[in-house]
């Protein structure tokens, strides 16, 4: 079953038609940065785009970076507040006139790493964590998702822990990575005491750099592992989201 993935980040909007039983992308994946303001109306603009691009007719998943409840984007955390209280699937299928599914962006990432990453079969509690313009969860129990938890946002030393350990945090307060990963280090200690997860997966855009801070980490208790899907895990996980019914691996 082949789907189109989207993936709206803070600094772009990513899709390509994926294989949903290989977990692959069918095609080079186009990346169009995200308008400014990333209101509704000029972000479903660049959907369209992306869906004429790959001459779609299929069924689309999309992600989001906040939470999504039945289609409704209910926080804006990273991007235009606009979004709070909207349709958003509604405003997609309308512009594309296609079906559509919206989910969170870091559920989406985790629910690709579980089925075709790190932690594929993996049993008990997987906790996601994307580092990126925020820091985004997903925790999947026995292959399972429980949507919409916001992780990035507890408080740490009197802080949002996004605020503190994102990698937008690590490059707009010039820290070196050794004491970024030390930031990231308290934020899992907390993640784990929280949680006791049987493991912990690191994605977002840092994944791809994970020599740079994961040396710098020691967790004791918790397996740690960088993302194996990268860069490519909120499209795949939109589309495995978006495949209708029947069309699910079992
Ligand atoms: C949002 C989350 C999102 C994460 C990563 C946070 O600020 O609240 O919903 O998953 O950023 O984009």
């Amino acid at each position: 079953m082949n789907v189109l993935g989207i993936d709206i980040g803070g600094s772009g909007i990513k899709g390509a038609p994926v294989d949903t039983v290989a977990g692959t992308l069918l095609e080079e994946r186009l990346r169009i940065p995200t308008p400014s303001p990333s209101a509704p109306g000029p972000v479903a603009e660049v959907v369209r785009e992306i869906v004429e691009h790959f001459s779609w007719t299929g069924p689309v998943g999309i992600t989001y970076p906040g939470v999504v409840v039945d289609g409704v984007t209910r926080t804006a955390a990273n991007v235009d507040r606009a979004w709070i209280g909207l349709d958003a699937r509604k405003l997609f299928a309308d512009t594309t006139g296609l079906d559509v599914t919206v989910l969170n962006d870091a559920d989406a990432a985790g629910v690709a790493e579980a089925t075709f990453g790190a932690g594929r079969d993996r049993r008990g509690l997987v906790v996601m964590l994307t580092f990126g313009t925020g820091i985004g969860s997903a925790l999947i129990m026995d292959g399972v998702l429980i949507p919409n938890t916001e992780f990035g946002h507890i408080e740490i030393k009197g802080h949002e822990a996004e605020h503190r350990a994102s990698d937008h945090a690590r490059e707009a307060h010039d820290l070196s990575w050794d004491k970024w990963a030390h930031r990231v280090q308290e934020y899992l200690e907390h993640i784990q005491a929280l949680l006791s997860p049987s493991l912990i997966v690191i994605g977002g855009g840092v994944s791809r750099k994970a020599d740079k801070f994961l040396p710098h980490i020691e967790l004791t208790g918790t397996p740690l592992v960088p993302a194996l899907l990268q860069n490519e895990a909120g499209i795949i996980g939109a589309a495995l989201a978006a495949r209708p019914a029947g069309h699910e691996i079992t």
